[in-house]
């Protein structure tokens, strides 16, 4: 009788390709436990906060799957053993303040080693359109990998700035990551971003339905920003 072949399963990662942007729906029982507790209005600030945080580390360990690693041996106490770490120059996070910066320290939990830029960014209520307000990055992100974290993809108005922004100092290859994202706002950076020829990635806990009049996810977890820190 020959032995038992391993049963193999398969990642349930739902992959929406579309033109220059890879969707990626992390598709996880403990992803959407955490988003459903995030979604309830009852849930308080401290919770809020605390939940964002573990969630996006379990979003960083799929948004790292590229992450550039170079070879590297070490000696383990019996023999040398071939291994990688983090290849130079080293991945580069970036917080879209305000409300991104609930998921700086979920992000950097797993990559300790990167070096964090910040962009302050705003939306417009109005026109809905994003404007910069601080930035703190370095001038030349040539050859840098980026992870941009941000909790809600509404309009895309406010990211596709933003990674607009990473491109025009060199960035070449660029990771977003939300909590949520709608599909207006997903369909509005491929668009703006169709032929650019920059390899973009998006991971999220959720697609969700659509916008309502206000540019609010629907049905959302309402201000990311709000939840996280209070209305100020
Ligand atoms: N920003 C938020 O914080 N929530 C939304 O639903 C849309 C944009």
């Amino acid at each position: 009788m020959p032995p038992a072949l391993p049963r193999l399963i398969a990642r349930r990662v739902p992959r929406i390709s579309l033109a220059t942007m890879e969707t990626l729906v992390v598709d996880h029982p403990l992803v959407a436990h955490k988003l459903t507790v995030l979604r309830d209005v009852g849930t308080d600030s401290p919770t809020f906060r605390r939940l964002a945080d573990e969630l996006v580390t379990l979003l960083a360990y799929e948004a790292t799957r590229h992450v550039r690693v170079t070879e590297w041996s070490v000696q383990t106490p019996v023999a040398l053993a071939k291994g990688v770490r983090l290849a130079q120059p080293c991945p580069l996070v970036v917080p879209i303040l305000r409300a991104g910066l609930g998921m700086l320290e979920g992000m950097t939990r797993l990559l300790p080693t990167a070096e964090v830029g910040f962009l302050g960014m705003i939306r417009n209520e109005s026109t809905l359109q994003a404007e910069t307000y601080a930035t703190r990055l370095p001038d030349d992100l040539s050859g840098r990998q980026v992870y941009v974290v941000d909790p809600m993809l509404a309009t895309g108005g406010t990211l596709t700035a933003a990674i607009q922004f990473l491109f025009d100092r060199g960035a070449d290859d660029v990771t977003a990551l939300c909590l949520l994202a709608a599909p207006e706002g997903i369909a509005y950076m491929d668009q703006a971003f169709n032929g650019s020829g920059k390899p973009i990635r998006l991971v999220t806990a959720a697609l969700d339905e659509r916008l309502n009049e206000h540019g609010y996810i629907v049905p959302g977890l309402g201000d990311a920003g709000d939840r996280l820190y209070g209305v100020v």
